[in-house]
């Protein structure tokens, strides 16, 4: 059995998926650049429980440098890459389009060039549900055309699935890309929704809201998400894609009662206007993940907002 490769795995899912399959016994070698979207340290210590594993090796290099690569592929055996690094976040992507287009697509290029050549049978894609736009055909499904992405970031996203198809094509990859739905749990992102709304709520500061609260989104848990990772590393065969969700969506409004009484305080709310790249629903439909993967997620939001906030508290006193 080789190892798996997972890019960007001291990452926010990343290192969640590292921990799994470490703590399963498998190979895993964690290629990060640790890149400034948030602070090192904090990556550091999302795989600190794992530097000492016989089993985990962590290079510190990008995607896009193939004398990186060739240097981790030269000195394992990888049997599976699991392809999280990226440029993640919809808003700065309208900011910082080169940047997203550099890494997001030229770093996968890089990735599966090298996957190819070092002959790698199975490879996963970190795709997003922003891939389906405003589409407004809720539950969102696989095989609803998606080429209206309305950020860069969703664009380089749906690009990359189409890349991967391309090895699948050519060079018969087996190919799984799976649409992450907003992803929460420990250890998420410093900039994302929900680590930011408990972060200003915990500390009296004013909430902005953008829109009037109604826009919804379907929120998975991280373990769910991380559970999808691992089935279809055991599945993927041929060419897929797979919604990676929990099919239950929550407005924005309502998730902000959920902190609020998982913190025990009340939100300062600031409304503000919608932001442009933002789409305004999102529901996964989970149909074909339960057949082809088996696929259940099993965390409801009241517990996994539970669940975060227990670990943001602890993150305050270490
Ligand atoms: N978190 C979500 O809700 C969500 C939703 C949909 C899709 N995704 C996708 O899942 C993946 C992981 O997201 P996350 O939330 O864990 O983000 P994250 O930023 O915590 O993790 C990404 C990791 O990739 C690393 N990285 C960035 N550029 C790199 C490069 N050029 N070379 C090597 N490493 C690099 C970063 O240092 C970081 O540790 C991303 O591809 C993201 O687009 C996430």
């Amino acid at each position: 059995m080789g190892g798996i490769l997972v890019t960007g795995g001291a990452g926010f899912i990343g290192s969640h998926l590292c921990e799994r399959l470490a703590g399963e016994g498998r190979e895993v070698i964690c290629l990060d650049v640790f890149d400034s979207f948030y602070s090192k340290k904090i990556k550091l210590r999302n795989i600190d429980s794992l530097k000492d594993a016989p089993n985990f090796h962590l290079y510190e290099g990008d995607i896009r440098d193939p004398a990186v690569l060739e240097d981790l592929f030269g000195h394992h055996r990888v049997e599976a890459v699991v392809h999280l690094a990226a440029r993640a976040g919809v808003r700065p992507s309208l900011e910082m389009p080169r940047l997203y287009t550099d890494v997001n697509l030229t770093g996968t290029a890089t990735l599966l060039e090298h996957a190819r050549n070092f002959k790698v049978s199975r490879f996963l894609f970190g795709s997003s549900s922003s891939v389906y736009g405003n589409s407004d055909r809720i539950p969102l499904v696989e095989t609803e055309r998606v080429d209206e992405p309305v950020s860069p970031y969703a664009a380089t996203k749906r690009a990359g699935e189409l890349l991967t198809y391309t090895y699948h094509h050519l060079y018969g990859m087996n190919v799984s890309c799976l649409r992450f739905f907003t992803v929460y749990g420990p250890r998420q992102r410093p900039e994302m929704a929900i680590h930011k709304f408990t972060r200003l709520i915990d500390q009296g500061e004013a909430v902005p809201l953008f829109g009037d609260g109604s826009s919804a989104r379907d929120y998975t848990y991280v373990d769910d998400i991380v559970a999808g990772i691992v089935a279809a590393l055991e599945r993927a065969r041929g060419y897929q894609i797979y919604n990676l969700g929990r099919s239950e969506v929550v407005s924005l409004k309502e998730l902000i009662a959920h902190i609020e009484s998982a913190l025990g305080k009340k939100a300062n709310l600031v409304f503000q206007s919608e932001q442009p790249g933002d789409v305004r629903q999102t529901c996964a439909d989970l149909t074909r993940s339960r057949q082809g993967l088996g696929y259940e997620p099993k965390i409801g939001i009241q517990e996994g907002i539970g669940r975060f906030v227990q670990w943001y508290r602890t993150q305050l006193t270490s």
